[in-house]
């Protein structure tokens, strides 16, 4: 379309002109129909490189014929060694029957690592313009016979060698190349091709030469530095920076299987900025079609200590998927943790299908333990589904095991992020040498400004594997003590991504026990919808009594979840908040486990002040209105106690006493004892505060009697504390209050004077 515009303006008028007065001028011979274009390709399987090559064939319309399907595989390993031979023979064999058709144009190309970015009119025209009757794929690195290069033609710009990955040419000219082929299966195709390329007799009668520029064909194998997506309205390509060409053909030769995988997340069509993903709702499958759900394995792997292990098993129970399917399997590597498992087996052994647990004593490596989790899926022909999921994994959305079924997926993901963190269960790329690298897109799909369903090179920390793929693809057990790498090799490999991990957003260290896709089978992670967060398992110090307290820094969203109170939010929205007193606010704030952690803590650390006049904690050492109690300090507390005041209550003081902004500065954090065997009460007092918070620790009538606060100025009591919600008031003046006798069972508060 553009081109017939421009051509309207300007170029027809030149070319009208030149066919007129200019008789030299070369006419251009009439374009081949595209029905004349046949794509020949060999492959032995449909393996998930081939399907993509026949989706992006399909998408232009092309006409191909595949050869050698369901023969078994004779050419040697190729890529790596030499081979390649049994391709020339099979396309020996199609060219006998296609040999007089002398308008017909023949596509040779491979398919597994291959996809096509334009289509045959364009193939075809460009061809025409390379006005020979051959035309080879064209790249910078000589394979396999390095000696050959001084027989090349020299070009002054442009790929030099040959690459057999990609042919173009007219029938009976294929057909005269091919047919000299006399060799072995295992032989390889490009020397033979070469061969004949470099003979100058041949070349000249056989009219070939090679792409130099990349018109037609991109191989990436050396040229990963010169592609560049384009995105257009409708399709994506990929252009070559070094010519300034838009190849059609993109064939991801020798180490660059990952780049292609990576470039047909995009071309032709798969994603693009105006309608987004066009495949991710391929193939799906239909789960409330099928007469029963699916079985899962879920592996649960708790390698090291981590934060929230209660609410991670209580998002497993409450996971949408019927629980008579879902057999459980847990590794936990940490004694520290078997309380918490004992707890959670406890309760819920009968919920699942079978619940298996190997704990520290078996001294499993995370690899072991990893191997034997997805083996109890490979042996049991039952399993339709492994499901690894580890501890730091917070999955937020119930469904998510559901959504990945229903994606239809070898082996996907489910994009989870650190929170407020570029960093993720996946790498978009690996650099050459296997390093972490961080591809173009990586941001846009963390931050799910890019959504669908992407190709990656490597995952961790959840994702679901198909059984069937389990028993086949993935068959070869042992799969996370680093396939067949000798121990030695293993360490290497382990400590050379172990460095990659520098930099700041590159996921977890333990990426040795990512996954990566077997040979030839794609493996893709989704951010179609929030699915959660992973956690920060870094700074956490078990040697606390409930240690998720002081996580307030390194897993603030955790925390929050676990610890604030479900209405601490709506009191800024609805303002759900109370006014007993003047001036004394009353309001939600902790939830029921953060009151009764603290409690433990305390009783856990045990040594009470003893309500004493003299106190070496503070500073004078004399304590006038004494009470018997535990500053925060002393269980180590009083930093994650300020950061709570500043993020927690500091909003709740600038809503009440507009105008004011505190420091959130408190000196005196403290949790204060109330028992009739000890103290009962506490006589009126100011405070040494700008205000007071003063928290309930626990409930009236099911924990103590009595209790309460009374305010003299304004004759007011507020003698049913509840649990989790704090007093605010005014420190000094206007609030002289006393502690009203607990008279039976210990009351518990926690007070801070704030900016004193
Ligand atoms: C392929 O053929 C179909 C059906 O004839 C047509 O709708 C579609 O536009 C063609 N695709 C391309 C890329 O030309
Ligand atoms: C190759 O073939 C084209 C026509 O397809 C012809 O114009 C050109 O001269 C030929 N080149 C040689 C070197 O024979
Ligand atoms: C656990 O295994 C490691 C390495 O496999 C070994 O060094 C260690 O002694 C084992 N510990 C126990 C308690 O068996
Ligand atoms: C862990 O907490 C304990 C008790 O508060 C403390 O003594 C220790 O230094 C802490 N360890 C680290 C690594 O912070
Ligand atoms: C939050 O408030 C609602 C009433 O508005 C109440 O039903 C619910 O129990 C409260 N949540 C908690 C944890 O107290
Ligand atoms: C304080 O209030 C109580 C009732 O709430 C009342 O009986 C008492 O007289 C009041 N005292 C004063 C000094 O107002
Ligand atoms: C004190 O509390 C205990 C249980 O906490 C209860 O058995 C007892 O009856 C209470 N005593 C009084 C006087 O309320």
């Amino acid at each position: 379309m553009e081109y017939l515009k421009f051509c309207f303006v300007f170029s027809c008028w030149i070319k009208f002109a030149n066919s007129v007065y200019s008789t030299d001028a070369p006419k251009s011979p009439a374009p081949v129909p595209k029905e004349k274009l046949l794509v020949l390709t060999v492959a032995t399987e449909e393996t998930d490189g081939f399907r993509r090559f026949m989706q992006s064939a399909n998408y232009f319309n092309y006409t191909v014929k595949v050869l050698g399907m369901g023969e078994a595989w004779k050419g040697g390993d190729v890529g790596r060694s030499i081979g390649g031979g049994q391709k020339v023979k099979l396309l020996k064999k199609a060219m006998e029957d296609l040999a007089d058709q002398e308008d017909l144009v023949v596509l040779s190309v491979d398919s597994y690592d291959l996809i096509f970015a334009g289509g045959p009119e364009e193939i075809l025209r460009k061809f025409q313009q390379a006005n020979h009757k051959v035309l080879f794929a064209a790249e910078g690195l000589i394979w396999p016979d390095k000696r050959l290069s001084d027989k090349y033609p020299s070009v002054r710009s442009g790929k030099r060698y040959l690459n057999s990955g990609g042919i173009i040419g007219y029938a009976p000219y294929i057909n005269r190349i091919v047919s000299q082929w006399n060799l072995h299966d295992n032989d390889d195709d490009q020397l033979f091709y070469t061969k004949i390329y470099l003979d100058p007799l041949q070349r000249e009668t056989l009219n070939m030469t090679l792409d130099h520029k990349c018109q037609i064909f991109q191989n990436l194998n050396g040229a990963v530095d010169e592609v560049l997506l384009k995105f257009g309205t409708g399709r994506v390509r990929v252009r070559n920076t070094a010519y300034d060409s838009l190849p059609v053909v993109v064939h991801g030769n020798g180490n660059t299987k990952m780049y292609l995988n990576y470039l047909g997340n995009y071309v032709p069509n798969a994603w693009n900025y105006e309608h987004g993903c066009s495949h991710c709702d391929d193939d799906v499958v239909d789960l409330s079609q099928l007469k029963e759900y699916p079985n899962v394995l879920v592996g649960v792997f708790i390698e090291q200590p981590t934060p929230f292990l209660p609410e991670f098993f209580q998002r497993l129970l409450t996971l949408d998927y019927p629980k008579d399917k879902l057999k459980i399997f847990v590794h936990n590597n940490e004694v520290y943790h078997e309380k918490h498992i004992q707890r959670f087996w406890e309760e819920n052994r009968n919920v699942f299908s079978s619940f298996k647990v190997v704990g520290p004593e078996e001294n499993l490596s995370q690899g072991e333990a990893r191997n034997m989790g997805m083996d109890l899926c490979r042996k049991d022909a039952t399993c339709d589904y492994y499901f690894s999921i580890d501890s730091d994994v917070m999955l937020t959305n119930r469904q998510t095991v559901k959504l990945l079924i229903e994606q239809n997926r070898k082996i996907i993901g489910p994009l989870v992020t650190r929170h407020s963190k570029l960093w993720s269960n996946f790498w978009g790329a690996l650099s050459l040498d296997g390093y972490y690298a961080r591809s173009e897109d990586y941001v846009d799909i963390v931050q799910r400004k890019r959504v669908g369903v992407w190709n990656i090179p490597y995952m961790a920390h959840v994702y679901l594997v198909k059984g069937s793929v389990l028993r086949n693809e993935l068959k070869e057990r042992n799969y996370f003590v680093l396939e067949k790498l000798d121990p030695d090799m293993a360490l290497c490999r382990n400590a050379r991504e172990m460095t990659s991990h520098r930099e700041k957003d590159s996921p977890s260290p333990e990426s040795f026990h990512m996954l990566r896709p077997p040979k030839g089978v794609f493996m893709y992670i989704t951010n179609r919808h929030d699915f959660g967060r992973l956690i920060s398992t870094a700074n956490y110090n078990i040697s606390h009594y409930n240690n998720d307290l002081w996580q307030i820094f390194e897993n603030p969203v955790d925390w929050k979840e676990k610890y604030i109170h479900q209405n601490y939010t709506r009191i800024f929205t609805e303002n759900f908040l109370e006014q007993p007193c003047p001036d004394v606010f009353w309001f939600p704030v902790f939830s029921v486990k953060a009151c009764d952690e603290i409690v433990e803590e305390m009783e856990h650390y045990g040594s009470w002040s003893g309500g004493k006049h003299e106190d070496k904690r503070i500073s004078g050492g004399y304590e006038t209105v004494p009470t018997d109690d535990i500053h925060m300090k002393q269980i180590g507390f009083d930093k994650e106690w300020l950061h709570f005041i500043r993020e927690f209550i500091s909003p709740v003081t600038l809503k009440v006493f507009s105008g004011y902004y505190t420091k959130g500065y408190a000196i005196m954090n403290f949790v204060v004892k109330y028992t009739p065997e000890r103290q009962a009460y506490l006589r009126p007092h100011h405070d040494s505060s700008t205000f007071t918070i003063n928290i309930a620790l626990n409930n009236k009538d099911t924990d103590f009697q009595g209790g309460g606060c009374r305010f003299h100025r304004y004759n007011c009591s507020i003698e049913s504390p509840r649990k989790g919600w704090s007093f605010m008031h005014p420190g000094r003046l206007t609030h002289l209050h006393e502690g009203l006798p607990t008279t039976n069972g210990t009351r518990y508060i926690a007070v801070s004077f704030i900016d004193p």
